[in-house]
C-alpha cells in the first residue's frame, strides 16, 4: 500500500511557508448492508486508515490554490468564481463542490493553500470521493476559524457529491468518515441519522481484495437501482399507504404483494428488504461474539447483491468464491456500490497472511490478474493530526 506523502515538506517546497494544520478524512470498507441506505436503511461500515491528508493555511483573500502531491499538479480558482474543472485537475471538483456547498449553507468559509495527497485506491469502492469531500470540509473549516456539527459536515458533503460531482449517493460513506471510531465499526441508521459503534470481533480480521476492475458504469447503473427503488415503494404504497422507504417494509409484507410488482422490481426490493433485516440481526451476532454467525450474513449479503440486485461481476463472484473456500475464512462478499472494486472477507486474524497469498494466487490463475489486498485496523473519523498557531 503506497504510504502517504510527507505533506509538511510537500507544503514548503511549493508554498514557502509553514502549513498551520494539517487535516484528514478516511475512507471506508462496508462490512454488511449495501445499496440500504437510500433506502432509509441500516448500513455498518468501519473508516479504515487509508485516507485523505490535506496541509493548509489560510488565504485572508478569496483564493484557494491547491496543490495535489500525487498527481503533481497544481489549480487555483476563486470563492465567488468555483467553476468544474473539466481538463487536467478533475480532482479538484470535489473541493470546489464543497466549497460550493458550505456556501449555499451561508458559512462563511475564505481561501486557503493546501497541498492535498491520499492513499485511498480511488474507484475501487472505499470511498476515497467521500474521504476527498470530508477532507476539503475540515480544511476549508480549520481555514475559516469556525466548527460544524460533525452530522452537518457529512450532509453537506453528501450534498456536494450529488448535486456538484452528479452522483446520487446516499450517506453512508461520508457520515461514516466523520463518525468513524477506532478498532469499531458504526452502525448508521440513515433516517434518523443516529449511530452506535460495535468493537470488531476479537482474534478476526476483515480482509479487503481488490479486484483490480475499476467500476465500470458505476454512476448510471447506481442511479437506475435508486430510480426501482423508488418505483417499488410507489407501488408499494398502493397497499401499504404508511410507507414512506423500503425501510418500513417487512420481508413478509414484501412477499404478500409481490404480485403488484414487476418482476425485476421485486427483485431489486427484496435485496434492500432482506438486507436491511440482515444489518440487525448481524450487529446483534457481533455484539454476542457470533462471528460465524456474522459470517453467514455477510454471505447471504453477497449472493443477494449478485441475484437480486444484481451489482456483481464475474471477477468479484471468483473472489468471493475464492475466499469462502479458503481456511480461516468466515464470510465474503463485495463492498461498496459494486460493478468492480473490492470485496471484504472476515478472516481468523493467524489464518489472514496464508488467506491473502492464497488468494492473491488463485485469483491471479483464474483471471490474471494480481489483486491488492489490504487489512486495515478500523481507524477514527476526520480531524487534525496536527496544528501550529493560526496565522
Ligand atoms: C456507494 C454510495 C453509498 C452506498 C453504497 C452502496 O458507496 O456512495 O451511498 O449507497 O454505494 O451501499
Amino acid at each position: 500500500n503506497r504510504q502517504p506523502a510527507d505533506l509538511t515538506a510537500e507544503f514548503r517546497a511549493i508554498f514557502a511557508a509553514e502549513p498551520a494544520a494539517l487535516v484528514r478524512a478516511p475512507g471506508r470498507v462496508n462490512l454488511i448492508g449495501e445499496h440500504t441506505d437510500y433506502n432509509d436503511g441500516f448500513v455498518l461500515p468501519m473508516a479504515i486508515e487509508n485516507d485523505v491528508r490535506i496541509a493548509l493555511r489560510p488565504r485572508s483573500d478569496r483564493r484557494v490554490t491547491l496543490a495535489s502531491a500525487d498527481f503533481d499538479q497544481q489549480t487555483t480558482f476563486g470563492l465567488d468564481n468555483l467553476g468544474h474543472d473539466d481538463g487536467s485537475a478533475r480532482w479538484s471538483n470535489y473541493v470546489r463542490g464543497v466549497a460550493w456547498a458550505m456556501m449555499e449553507k451561508g458559512l462563511p468559509i475564505q481561501g486557503m493553500d493546501a497541498v492535498i495527497s491520499g492513499n485511498v485506491p480511488i474507484g475501487a469502492g472505499l470511498s476515497s470521493s467521500a474521504a476527498m469531500e470530508v477532507a476539503s470540509a475540515w480544511a476549508f473549516q480549520v481555514a475559516s476559524g469556525f466548527r460544524m456539527d460533525p452530522i452537518d459536515m457529512a450532509l453537506l458533503c453528501q450534498k456536494a457529491e450529488n448535486a456538484w460531482v452528479g452522483m446520487r449517493c446516499g450517506i453512508m460513506d461520508q457520515f461514516i468518515s466523520v463518525v468513524g471510531q477506532r478498532d469499531h465499526c458504526v452502525l448508521i441508521d440513515c433516517r434518523s441519522l443516529t449511530y452506535d459503534a460495535a468493537p470488531l470481533p476479537r482474534g478476526y480480521s476483515f480482509v479487503i481484495v481488490n479486484s483490480m476492475v475499476q467500476r465500470g458504469l458505476v454512476d448510471s447503473a447506481y442511479n437506475e437501482r435508486r430510480s426501482q427503488c423508488e418505483e417499488g415503494v410507489r407501488l408499494l404504497q398502493r397497499r401499504l399507504p404508511g410507507i414512506k422507504a423500503l425501510r418500513d417494509v417487512t420481508p413478509e409484507q414484501l412477499d404478500a404483494f409481490a404480485s403488484i410488482l414487476p418482476p425485476v422490481t421485486y427483485r431489486r426490493c427484496r435485496h434492500v428488504v432482506t438486507e436491511n433485516a440482515r444489518v440487525v440481526s448481524s450487529v446483534a451476532a457481533l455484539k454476542a461474539g457470533r462471528a460465524a454467525e456474522f459470517g453467514q450474513f455477510m454471505n447471504a449479503s453477497h449472493d443477494s447483491l449478485r441475484d437480486d440486485y444484481q451489482v456483481s461481476r464475474s471477477e468479484l463472484d471468483t473472489l468471493v468464491d475464492i475466499a469462502r473456500a479458503t481456511p480461516g475464512c468466515l464470510g465474503s462478499r463485495l463492498t461498496g456500490a459494486g460493478f468492480g472494486g473490492c470485496t471484504v472477507s472476515l478472516v481468523q486474524s493467524k489464518a489472514v497472511e496464508a488467506f491473502v497469498s492464497h488468494v492473491s494466487e488463485s485469483y491471479r490463475r483464474a483471471t490474471g490478474l494480481t489483486p491488492d489486498t489490504y487489512v486495515s485496523r478500523a481507524a477514527a473519523g476526520a480531524g487534525q493530526s496536527y496544528f501550529t498557531v493560526l496565522r
